[in-house]
């Protein structure tokens, strides 16, 4: 007898086969289409109405010749009359019910999922998104819709009866909190985006949407399928801008709730101005980024820790918050393994996003690309850098393609932060300094990933015990947690704890009402 899983049934994203010919085919028509309309305008859209009448150029973080957007800003004028719309239409979209509102949200994921093709040439050319990891993020984006529509309806329909005395009735039901300001980031720019707003929306509130600056136009994208897939037009604004206008967004005094996903420094930004204001108390899900370890011992078997740590560091650039940043090897297997890895580095393709050949993309910027080099150029002074990835020098000259690195250190010390962008570092350890080198990592306060490979139950629990993660992955890579099945989140510096696509997140999107009625 199969145990029974937790959590709601429902329809899976479609997944697409890219080794077949046929795909790449139709998939490189809808790049080509993509293309030939760019540059296309984009800003905020407040009330179903979409202001692109003038706007800033945008390029391809692949290649700054090709203009992808125009960006017209969202202004704090905008934030204020896109505040009223969402406060004026937030109690008509709460009294709906999770029923009702479960239903736009399935026909806002099958229209998603019906554009596939053209967010993918999308996403390519806006944030050097490669196929592989667009399929995903598309997929990713519809698995949380159909989640959380599930979620409302199961949650947010009558309320439950609860005990009580004869004569007395206890009712308790759940509704939306109010007007929520969601605010992502570039890496995700479909799934989280989407992922937040759904959430919000199922428990009934209405929302701000901020894209982040660097991919503003796959925001407008979806908001404008969504509206068409029946979405009111008063309940989801976007509103995209740089900060500057998250901080407006975070600043009105009327927000009852934030969902922000995004950098450590900027999460605090925000608890600050929102413990600064009068008024309510005013709930922050913030995820954030991690330091993740992966603990190898001598009972791995090389070429699974190899695979896993390779697509775990380097895969989208090594651009995700679960990203592998530091791989810990026992002494023992630590030149065999390093060998291997150096190996498996001069396999990766790095080129056109849109080429389903290519494994790696562009780093977003130039400012991370500097950020980048900078570190590499201090590890090759304080620490050591064994290896880089091979890269054309007409790729180079582009100065977006990172070719990946490989760093060893000798102490914690010389791991500071998240260096969001693919270069693994590698620690050896003595078996007998296990405890140690987990406490320092530990030490360093974030708790998002985790990775271990071992044979050996206890290995794994010994890492385990010490630290802290909120996603744990044992055997295999440590990215790409599937919505419904690898609730994500972490916490410390990565995050207040809510996990993402799991069946108490929306709670935090909430407010409970008990109603007591004496007869
Ligand atoms: P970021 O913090 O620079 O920006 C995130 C968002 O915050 C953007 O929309 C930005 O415009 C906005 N913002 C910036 N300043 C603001 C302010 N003062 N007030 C309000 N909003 C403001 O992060 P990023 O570079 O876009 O994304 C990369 C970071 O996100 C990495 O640290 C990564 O680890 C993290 N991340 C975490 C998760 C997770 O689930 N834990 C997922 C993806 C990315
Ligand atoms: N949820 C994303 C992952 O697991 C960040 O890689």
């Amino acid at each position: 007898i199969p145990p029974k899983l937790y959590g709601p049934a429902r329809l899976n994203s479609k997944g697409m086969d890219l080794t077949q010919s046929a795909v790449r085919e139709r998939l490189a028509d809808a790049q080509a289409a993509f293309d030939a309309d760019a540059p296309y305008p984009c800003g905020p859209i407040i009330n179903g109405e979409a202001l692109t009448d003038w706007g800033a150029p945008m390029t391809s973080p692949a290649d700054e010749g090709f203009q992808v957007a125009t960006l017209h800003e969202s202004t704090e004028d905008d934030v204020e009359r896109a505040y009223k719309a969402a406060r004026d239409a937030q109690p008509g979209w709460n009294a709906k019910g999770g029923p009702a509102r479960a239903k736009i949200l399935r026909d806002m994921a099958d229209s998603l999922e019906a554009n596939t093709d053209r967010l993918l040439a999308l996403m390519a050319r806006e944030t050097g998104k490669t196929l592989l990891d667009g399929v995903a993020e598309v997929r990713e984006a519809v698995d949380f819709l159909r989640y959380y529509a599930v979620e409302a309806e199961t949650k947010f329909g009558e309320p439950v009866r609860l005990p009580g005395p004869a004569g007395e009735t206890n009712h308790l039901g759940l509704g939306g909190r109010g007007v929520f300001v969601c605010i992502s980031p570039w890496n995700f720019p479909l799934a989280i985006f989407t992922g937040q707003v759904a959430a919000a929306l199922a428990a009934g509130n209405s929302v701000l949407a901020k894209p982040a600056e660097q991919s503003p136009l796959i925001a407008f994208e979806a908001v404008k399928l969504y509206l068409e897939a029946g979405l009111p037009e008063g309940v989801l604004h976007l509103i995209p801008g740089d900060g500057k206008i998250g901080a407006a967004l975070t600043g009105l005094p009327g927000v009852d709730g934030v969902a922000f996903t995004g950098s450590t420094d900027v999460a605090r930004i925000i608890n600050r101005t929102l413990a600064a204001k009068d008024g309510p108390i005013v709930p922050l899900i913030a995820e954030t980024g991690g330091l993740n370890g992966l603990f190898v011992d001598t009972s791995a078997l090389h070429e699974q820790v190899i695979d896993d740590a390779i697509l775990s560091a380097f895969g989208s650039a090594g651009q995700r918050c679960s990203a592998l940043r530091l791989l810990l090897i026992p002494d023992e297997i630590g030149d065999h393994l390093i060998e291997g890895l150096k190996g498996a580095m001069d396999m990766l393709k790095l080129g056109d996003p849109a080429d389903a050949s290519t494994d790696i993309g562009p780093v977003i910027d130039a400012d991370a690309y500097a950020m980048l080099e900078s570190h590499v150029e201090r590890m090759a002074s304080e620490a050591k850098v064994l290896h880089r990835a091979p890269l054309s020098d007409e790729l180079a000259a582009k100065g977006r393609f990172f070719s990946p690195a490989l760093v060893e250190i000798t102490s914690m010390d010389q791991l500071t932060d998240e260096k969001f962008g693919p270069i693994m570092h590698v620690l050896r350890y003595k078996r007998s300094e296990l405890e140690t080198v987990a406490r320092q990592l530990a030490d360093k306060g974030y708790g998002l990933t985790l990775g271990v490979h071992s044979r050996l139950d206890r290995f794994a629990e010994r890492v385990r015990a010490i630290v802290p993660a909120g996603n744990c992955y044992v055997n295999r890579n440590i990215t790409g947690a599937v919505v419904g099945v690898q609730p994500f989140g972490g916490e410390g510096l990565s995050g207040t704890g809510p996990k993402a696509g799991g069946p108490h997140y929306i709670y935090r999107f909430a407010s409970e009402h008990t109603v007591t009625i004496n007869v």
